[in-house]
């Protein structure tokens, strides 16, 4: 059993108001923590936009809804998580930033709590040496993005982490209506180790001049059963953060062949990221 009542989330971006979303759609008390309170009232109108659509498509009642509302909280003091059985963390991809976070949040948790990364490829093991003592009880929980839509979470167990919180976290990830399936600690973990590759090289085929963007989408979308193409995906993801993700892999796999294609990297360099930027690969206008 997991053990959960009380879920903090740290960031209330894309990744951590999904998971706040999700979280308390399935029945946990929620905290969503943000330095910056404009992001929280910009999350909070996402969840209320979200919660609403639910409703009118007939998938959740109005009951319901307002029973998910009362049981979100946002707030943008780091004490409101203290009294959390876990702490999800979904911050900037900065180590640094991530540890220092951790650092602030362990001492004051319960001796049972929970300390989980969302991050999409920094090395488990090496976020929970901020947690000196308590690296046991500190994981990788890997969530997609729509977090409300996308099954799947990917848990990780860095070099420390014990038997129990993996169970716990396998428990929880299946409470929240997601498929957890397990992977080790090597950089970009399973999901970003496969995808990352497919989403470069698909620029190197558009940098090659192999086809225009549009039609490489296509070709991946009607020929291998993509929901996106893979530059759509890049776009949506953030060009930017592919760039580290590729980083991250080249340095922690020490391995040339992760080098992000230079055309993704030129496109970051000119400021076009994607969805976020309204501009990346293609424009939303
Ligand atoms: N939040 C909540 N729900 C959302 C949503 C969001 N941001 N975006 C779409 N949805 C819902 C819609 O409301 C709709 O719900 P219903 O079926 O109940 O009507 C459903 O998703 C489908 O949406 P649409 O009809 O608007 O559009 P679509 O059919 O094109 O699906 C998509 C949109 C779900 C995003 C689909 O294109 C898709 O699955 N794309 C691939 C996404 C993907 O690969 N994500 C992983 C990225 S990698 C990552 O996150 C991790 C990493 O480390 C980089």
């Amino acid at each position: 059993m997991h053990g959960v009542e009380r879920v903090g989330v740290v960031g209330s971006g894309q990744m951590g108001g999904g998971i706040a979303q999700v979280a308390a759609m399935s029945g946990f008390e929620t905290v969503v923590y943000d330095l910056n309170s404009g992001a929280l009232e910009k999350c909070k109108a996402l969840h209320d936009k979200l919660l609403a659509r639910a409703v009118e498509k007939g998938k959740m009642s109005a009951d319901d809804v307002k029973a998910t509302k009362d049981r979100l909280t946002y707030s943008d003091k780091l004490s409101d998580l203290h009294e959390s059985d876990i702490v999800i963390e979904a911050v900037v991809e900065r180590a640094d930033v991530k540890k220092d976070l951790f650092k602030s949040l362990v001492g004051n948790l319960s001796g049972d709590a929970i300390l989980a990364s969302n991050t999409s490829s920094i090395s488990i093991t090496d976020l929970a040496t901020s947690v000196g003592d308590a690296a046991d009880r500190f994981i990788g929980m890997h969530f997609f993005n729509p977090v409300p839509v996308m099954k799947l979470v990917e848990v990780i167990n860095g070099l420390a982490t014990s038997k129990q919180t993996t169970e716990r976290v396998l428990a929880l990830a299946t409470a929240m209506g997601k498929t957890a399936v397990p992977a080790n600690d090597r950089a970009g973990f399973v999901s970003n180790r496969i995808l990352m590759p497919m989403i470069n090289e698909a620029f190197y085929a558009w940098m090659e001049g192999v086809a225009e963007p549009e039609h490489i989408d296509e070709i991946m979308k009607l020929g291998m059963a993509h929901p996106m193409g893979p530059l759509r995906l890049a776009d949506f993801i953030g060009l930017d953060t592919c760039v580290h993700i590729m980083e991250v892999m080249a340095e922690g796999l020490n391995n040339p062949r992760y080098r992000a294609c230079p055309l993704l990297k030129q496109l970051v360099t000119a400021g076009r990221l994607g969805d976020k930027t309204k501009h990346g690969v293609f424009r939303y206008d």
